[in-house]
């Protein structure tokens, strides 16, 4: 790779799908597992993704006709707060498998544009439940997604009356960033709500979809997600509900791993005795670690050729701030992280850009190109050990 085709996103598209197919062998029957789109829509990953999960969860029309485009076949969940008459009318011509309904209002507004057809639906609810610590918490709160268990009555009244909306059942994504025994009891505790909600309303509960929210530690790369532990877990949970089909909607989990940002050091600075290498691109290609405060892990890949007059501006065995091109303080990619050597022209390779990174990234402020994407497909995978799977 030459310094002008950085920054780069690199696919690993193989290391993708032997990961999905770990993800799957882990999972008992009963068990549907889709995968969230928004995590990472690159039409090349969804290709990727669709030979081993049930379906796809799209959160806006946009992401509707994308996936939809890209996966005619695939049956797709149309989930997310404020989906609008348009987007609702798309998602029925489009044959949605699911809609996740938000609220009365969204139910009534289904009924109003749904015309002859018939529409499968689940409907979100918040439960009180203690979350604890966790890196976002969706429900268990006030907040804006889904709906209080009280306000679930106004919507069964209304499905009773509409012959055309199929109730399948309930919806909760409440948190993101559990591990694989906290997920599982929140799973066990949502089930055993949720069957003694059906059964004082007289519901004939098919499915409960849990959410995604399978957590990803971005300051330990290797702990990924258990997912044997949670699939075997899963098992005397589902006995427990012999009826009840689980649904999983998992995006940052399926696919951080697989994505790279690659990049190039333009410049070592020294502030009040404290290193900063400058990098090409930044927060506005992978926003990350702006958005979720942490440091991204990275790999310093060097690069010996230097044909400038001058001395080489380095840090050595010192902590480092990587930063990026933007104006604004915010621009970190990793803050005072110990380095052996990095030099001006070194490449950094920043790894768990797979998911909600490029995608949720400001692309525009301040006009910087975009960067490149590469697509490892059916390349060998490096051994452990060797350079892409090192990661400080
Ligand atoms: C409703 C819903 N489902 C699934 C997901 C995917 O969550 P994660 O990427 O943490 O697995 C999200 C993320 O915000 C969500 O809001």
């Amino acid at each position: 790779m030459t310094e002008d085709d950085l920054p780069a996103y690199v696919y690993d598209l193989p290391g993708l799908r032997e990961h999905v197919q770990v993800i799957r062998a882990a999972l008992p029957e009963r068990v549907e597992l889709l995968y969230a789109a928004k995590a990472n829509s690159d039409p090349r990953i969804l290709r990727t993704l669709a030979g081993y999960v049930d379906g796809f969860e799209v959160a806006s029309g946009g992401e509707l006709s994308h996936v939809r485009g890209l996966a005619p076949d695939a049956p797709i969940s149309f989930g997310g707060p404020g989906k609008t008459e348009t987007e609702l009318t798309c998602a029925l011509h489009a044959g949605v498998e699911r809609l996740h309904i938000e609220s009365e209002q969204e139910l009534r507004l289904v009924s109003t544009v749904l015309g002859d057809g018939l529409v499968n639906v689940l409907l979100r609810v918040n439960l009180p439940v203690d979350l604890g610590q966790v890196a976002l918490a969706m429900g268990g709160h006030p907040s804006p997604f889904g709906m209080d268990p009280a306000q679930l009555d106004r919507c069964l009244e209304l499905i009773a009356t509409d012959p055309r909306i199929r109730l399948r059942g309930l919806h909760l994504h409440l948190a993101s960033g559990l591990q694989a025994p906290a997920q599982l009891a929140l799973v066990d505790k949502v089930l055993n709500w949720a069957e003694a909600w059906a059964r004082e309303h007289g519901v004939d509960l098919a499915e409960v979809n849990v959410g995604g929210g399978m957590g990803v530690d971005y300051a330990r790369p290797y702990e990924v997600f258990d997912w044997s532990v949670f699939g075997a877990g899963l098992r005397p949970v589902l006995a427990r509900h012999p009826r009840l089909t689980l649904r999983i909607e998992p995006g940052r989990s399926v696919t951080a791993y697989c994505g790279w940002y690659v990049t190039q050091v333009l410049d070592i600075k020294f502030s009040r005795g404290q290193a900063f290498a400058v990098l090409r691109g930044g927060t506005h290609h992978l926003r990350t670690p702006a958005a979720k405060q942490h440091d991204q892990p990275f790999e310093v890949i060097p690069d010996d050729d230097w044909r400038r007059p001058w001395d080489r501006p380095e840090a050595r065995d010192e902590p480092v701030t990587l930063v990026g091109q933007l104006c604004t303080p915010k621009d970190v990619l990793a803050r005072g992280v110990m380095v052996e050597r990095l030099r001006v022209g070194d490449r950094v390779a920043f790894a768990m850009a797979g998911a909600y990174a490029w995608n949720i990234s400001h692309h525009a402020f301040l006009m910087h190109p975009h960067p490149a994407f590469h697509h490892l497909d059916d390349v060998e995978v490096p051994a452990p050990g060797t350079y892409a799977h090192q990661m400080s």
